[in-house]
């Protein structure tokens, strides 16, 4: 019978829930509970501190499945159960995941039924972070996020809020509506995508450019490099090939992308131009400098010769890069990134001066969207278009939601704009 109920974006997925000891275990049944109404069947794996803080009969309950807690655990006819509910799964989200649990899943240690499921398992992994701030900051931990991360694991930041200790601080566990994005976006790149960009060749631009002042100095910027990172990472699992320019970066990189090293604006628009002929799509994520000094000392200058610099504009790479494809048939998807602060308005202005296909804009002073967080919340805009916003998502997410346009404006062929038809009348190339 067709109750008319929609069937939920999780509908027919079957999604592990791991739950680990942190007083944020309460917020899992929240979660269980909108898993459940996308139309997920939820198992739920706890560790035995977990269940000193929420009962296992209350996730039974709810999800319809018995708790799954010891790794040497057998079924009725002899399985070992945490290998059937890995290859059962189409996704693992770990929420609340404490300290602990990511230091031993980031070593490999099978202790408990969570880690042993998450090395058996081929599925998508999202984790929750919920701790102390202090415990969230202390680099042991951050190595642990790093190495999760590199693993592919996708991390959901904890939010700024009251935290158990009574203390303001980073590391609140993300709300459920977060999280349960999160597991669709990461269903979304492996179900829905499968390898939609093999044979792709995709660039990709990342982290801040570096001017030198003298041998030592230099004006820089705030990019992690992290949005341009997932970017790679995203393109990579959907099967491209992925060529990634960097400047200064402070995250992981892709290990599969193919990586150029361009400190400065002048080597990174080298490194662009030298890939761009190959290349299906160009993504500048990267945040490049508008001004370098004019001159760089040759010796490192003393306290007593403090300079007053004097400095000049840089190459527009991105630009350049969209003179150039102008000429190429099909000319490559061109997307831009623009950091604002304070308001969007300039951004479609800057769309149709950059000649791109999509900008995507941000404005870095709103929480959650700046440099060196995890999340985003961008606005897609496009020439002649409506703005777009999106709502606040991880940058994985972000990254994922955009190569979904990129796949359509590529199986759409580019359609030729403005600059095509005034390009083409004077262009002295003969088009590839
Ligand atoms: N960009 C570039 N070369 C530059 C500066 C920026 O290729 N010299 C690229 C960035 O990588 C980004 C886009 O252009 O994809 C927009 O960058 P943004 O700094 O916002 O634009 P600007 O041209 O610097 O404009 P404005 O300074 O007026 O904001």
């Amino acid at each position: 019978m067709n109750t008319g109920a929609p069937a939920g974006r999780l509908h027919g997925r079957v999604v592990l829930l791991g739950v680990t000891g942190s007083i944020a275990a309460y917020k899992a049944v929240e979660l269980l509970r909108r898993l459940a109404a996308e139309g997920a069947s939820v198992q739920v794996l706890m560790t035995h501190s977990a269940a000193a803080f929420v009962g296992p009969l209350t996730f039974e309950a709810l999800s319809n499945h018995p708790v799954l807690r010891d790794p040497l655990e057998l079924l009725p006819d002899g399985r070992i159960a945490h290998v059937v509910a890995a290859r059962a799964a189409d996704a693992i989200v770990v929420a609340p995941a404490t300290a602990h649990w990511m230091a031993a899943m980031a070593n490999g240690l099978a202790g408990d039924a969570i880690t042993a499921t998450c090395l058996a398992a081929e599925a998508p992994v999202v984790v929750a972070p919920a701790m102390d701030a202090g415990m969230y900051a202390h680099p042991a931990t951050a190595a642990n996020v790093e190495r999760l991360r590199a693993f592919g694991y996708r991390i959901v930041e904890p939010a700024t809020g009251a935290l158990a200790s009574g203390l303001i601080g980073h590391g609140r566990l993300a709300e459920p509506e977060i999280i349960v994005e999160a597991v669709i976006a990461a269903l979304g790149a492996t179900v829905r995508h499968g390898r939609d960009l093999a044979g792709r060749r995709i660039v990709v631009t990342a982290g801040g450019t570096a001017e030198p002042i003298d041998p030592v100095r230099y004006i820089g910027n705030r990019s992690s490099g992290r949005m341009g990172a997932s970017i790679a990472e995203a393109a990579l699992d959907r099967g491209a090939t992925v060529t990634l320019i960097v400047g200064q970066t402070s995250v992981p990189l892709p290990p599969g992308a193919s990586i150029v090293s361009a400190p400065t604006t002048a080597e990174m628009r080298a490194a662009v131009l030298e890939a761009l002929p190959g290349a299906d799509v160009l993504l500048m994520a990267a945040a490049v400098a508008d001004f370098r000094p004019s001159r760089r000392a040759p010796t490192k200058l003393t306290r007593d010769q403090a300079p007053v610099l004097e400095l000049e504009p840089t190459e527009d790479i991105l630009a350049e890069a969209a003179q150039v494809a102008r000429r190429r048939h099909p000319r490559p998807v061109l997307v831009g990134f623009a950091a604002e602060t304070g308001s969007l308005a300039r951004a479609e202005e800057k769309a149709r001066r950059k000649g791109v296909d999509l900008l995507v804009a941000n404005d870095v002073l709103e929480p959650g969207a700046g440099f060196a967080v995890d999340t985003n919340r961008v606005t897609i805009v496009t020439p002649g278009q409506v703005p777009e916003p999106w709502p606040l998502m991880s940058k994985r997410d972000v990254a994922d939601r955009l190569l979904d346009r990129v796949a359509s404006l590529l199986a759409a062929g580019r359609p030729a704009d403005r600059g095509d038809v005034a390009a083409s009348a004077s262009a002295t190339e003969v088009p590839q």
